[in-house]
């Protein structure tokens, strides 16, 4: 099974409606490659952002950046129709959801240098030692996501959980052809808010935040 069924979310239009307008898509998109020029009818470039929750930074990003396109990879159902809902009910015509695994659709569905930008926010940290295994960000992944990065495109990561900051940094530091341009305690400092869900509970919290990004150069 692909999808998770997460929290329950209300929906002004159904899953099947928003299928229909192409902005919710197919979860068979992820059994195969992804061709991101058909997929959003025009060649601009494509960013993606993975764990894409509700979908709040998505929104802001594509209303913000008519000429660029976003996919949204986020495996709870509810989350990416929730998203979906919220982006077609804005007009955006260059934001796609998929509800599915994003190991899987960064090591099978897309093509090498795809993609401008990758965006990872609060990806969650597993704080429990027998669940280390569990985070997202391993050498085998940030491996493959460089390789759907373009050359010159970045990856941009933010997390309140400092252990999982220090071991995102040595892992983007080992991987050949990523620099790191970026790496910092960014505190409580508004200046490097991304403009999450997660992130407004967490500020509301008071918990400090870790920001880092690098550039695929080779
Ligand atoms: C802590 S939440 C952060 C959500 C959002 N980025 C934010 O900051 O509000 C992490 C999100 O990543 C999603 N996620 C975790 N692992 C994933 C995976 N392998 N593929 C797709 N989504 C994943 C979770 O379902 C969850 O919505």
């Amino acid at each position: 099974m692909r999808s998770r069924p997460g929290r329950k979310v209300r929906l002004r239009n159904t899953p099947e409606q928003l299928r229909a307008t192409g902005v919710l898509l197919d979860e068979a998109v992820a059994d195969g490659p992804i061709d991101l020029a058909v997929l959003f009818g025009n060649g601009r470039p494509v960013e993606i952002e993975i764990g894409s929750g509700k979908g709040a930074f998505l929104i802001k990003r594509a209303a913000d950046r008519p000429e660029i396109n976003i996919l949204g990879i986020e495996w709870l159902g509810g989350y990416a129709a929730y998203a979906a809902d919220r982006a077609f009910r804005a007009g955006l015509n260059n934001v796609r959801l998929l509800c599915a695994d994003a190991e899987q659709v960064i090591s099978k569905c897309l093509a090498e240098g795809s993609v401008s930008r990758i965006h990872i926010y609060f990806p969650d940290p597993w704080p429990k030692r027998k669940h280390l295994n569990r985070r997202l960000i391993k050498p085998n992944f940030i491996t493959r996501l460089r390789g759907i990065l373009r050359l010159g495109g970045t990856v941009r990561i933010v997390t309140d959980h400092a252990d999982y900051f220090r071991q995102i940094r040595r892992v983007l530091a080992s991987t050949n052809g990523l620099t790191s341009v970026r790496s910092v305690d960014a505190g409580q400092s508004e200046s490097w808010f991304v403009g999450t869900n997660f992130e407004k509970k967490y500020a509301i919290e008071g918990r400090r935040f870790y920001a880092l990004s690098a550039i695929r150069y080779e």
